[in-house]
């Protein structure tokens, strides 16, 4: 019988919750997340623990078949993927951050400045469409203390409850993007696989209405 392989985040919010859907969903995995593979029990599935940020090309690949991904990696990533669902939660957005004691009266304050982030993509997507010229320094990660130690004037970057803003005297100035998990799925599955989808789909509408 065909087995179904999915991608998650290794640790972080979008681990714990998706974790957490799948648990209710009655899926459980026989190990810890300090394992990279985990077998399933009680469903035909196999868990890939990943980075979020290499989690759409693992699909695209056809190395998983299906995932759980932030909107903002499948956006930045721009993979031939399928959302198979929304699922409402790790919601957070994209935002323009600066030195919370700087003034801001608009986007002109990002001319000519030097912004820090992880998402290259999206950013030059939105200074195109607004019109601003700034220089994007593309860094994998910390990227909030970019501007404290003096690499950036500013920072586009992920914020959800906001706290790593406030850590790092940041202030929130405008918001690119908003972002939640999707189940995302590769093209061209078997039909067995797409089978076991459309099981695994069932349960987790089960799941989220009645949470809702
Ligand atoms: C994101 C982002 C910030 C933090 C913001 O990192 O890079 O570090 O969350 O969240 P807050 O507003 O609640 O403080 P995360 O660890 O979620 O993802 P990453 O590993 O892909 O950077
Ligand atoms: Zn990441
Ligand atoms: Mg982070």
């Amino acid at each position: 019988m065909e087995k179904l392989r999915i991608a998650l985040q290794k640790k972080g919010r979008l681990h714990d919750d998706s974790m957490a859907l799948l648990k209710e969903a009655g899926i459980k995995f026989n190990t810890g997340s300090r394992t990279l593979v985990a077998q399933s029990s009680t469903f035909p599935i196999e868990v890939l623990f990943l980075r979020d940020d290499d989690i759409p090309q693992t699909i695209a690949d056809g190395v998983a078949d299906i995932g759980v991904v932030g909107e903002n990696e499948v956006e930045e990533k721009d993979f031939k993927l399928t959302i198979a669902k929304r699922l409402g939660f790790s919601k957070c957005r994209l935002s323009l951050a600066i030195p919370k004691a700087d003034e801001y009266k608009g986007l002109e304050y990002f001319e000519g400045k030097k912004i820090a982030t992880s998402y290259p993509v999206i950013l030059k997507k939105y200074f195109d469409k607004m019109n601003v010229n700034a220089e994007i320094h593309e860094i994998a990660g910390s990227v909030e203390i970019a501007p404290g130690i003096g690499l950036a004037d500013g920072i586009f970057d992920i914020v959800s409850s906001g706290s790593t803003l406030v850590a790092n005297r940041l202030k929130e100035v405008e918001v690119a993007m908003k972002s939640e998990a999707l189940l995302v799925q590769a093209e061209g599955l078997s039909e067995g696989k797409k089978a076991l989808i459309e099981e695994l789909l069932f349960r987790i509408n089960s799941v989220m209405a009645a949470n809702s």
